[in-house]
């Protein structure tokens, strides 16, 4: 009964849409009309510049980090990852916005920052780099879960694991629009890095 509480409560704060508050209040713009349509923070940069992206890039990992406090004494990292996993199923599907929400890969991060901050730091890195090398923000989320997916591996946490699996398997399906525009040579290129 308390987990299927606190999967609620997740849920409910995945499905705050950042995006659409930032653009609505701070610019009168509905994101999900413009650039890929898409409600994440990518779509924000692209849309409203570089303060609105990084507010709510920062406010989707929060509400990840804060969705695997929510079971404020619970010791198991795997029991956080499974509370934690609502909130990204909220981002992605938002109670909130028509259940029309993002790709799921910067409230996954922040459930990854509330459980293992090594893990990551080396997806931030791990994003920069594929960034800095492909210049494709879709590309880099999607290498960034295989290297998750990896490096759980070497820190032996099965919790960590079976999350970061299914996850990246989850924000590659998400990007299926990307993937054909990458195959296609159509998918745009950030130019500021
Ligand atoms: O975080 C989503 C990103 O990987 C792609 O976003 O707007 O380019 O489809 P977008």
């Amino acid at each position: 009964m308390e987990y299927i509480i606190f999967a609620v409560i997740a849920y409910l704060l995945g499905s705050i849409p950042s995006g659409l508050i930032v653009g609505k209040i701070g610019y009168n713009i509905d994101i999900r009309e413009h650039g890929s349509g898409n409600l994440g923070g990518t779509n924000t940069f692209r849309v409203l510049g570089i303060k609105a992206g990084i507010i709510v890039t920062l406010a989707d990992i929060l509400k990840g980090t804060l969705a695997t406090l929510i079971p404020l004494f619970a010791e198991a990292d795997v029991y956080r990852l499974a509370i934690g996993i609502f909130a990204v199923i909220g981002h992605t599907y938002p109670l909130f916005a028509k259940f029309k929400g993002g790709k799921a890969v910067a409230t996954s991060g922040g459930i990854i920052l509330g459980v293992s901050p090594i893990l990551f730091i080396i997806m931030i890195l791990t994003f920069l780099l594929s960034l800095y090398i492909s210049k494709y923000v879709s590309l880099s989320s999607m290498i960034t879960g295989v290297v998750a997916v990896i490096a759980s591996v070497f820190l032996g946490n099965i919790g960590l694991i079976i999350v970061t699996a299914a996850l990246t398997l989850f924000v590659i399906y998400r990007h299926t629009a990307n993937i054909k525009r990458i195959i296609n040579k159509t998918e745009p290129k950030i130019k500021w890095m």
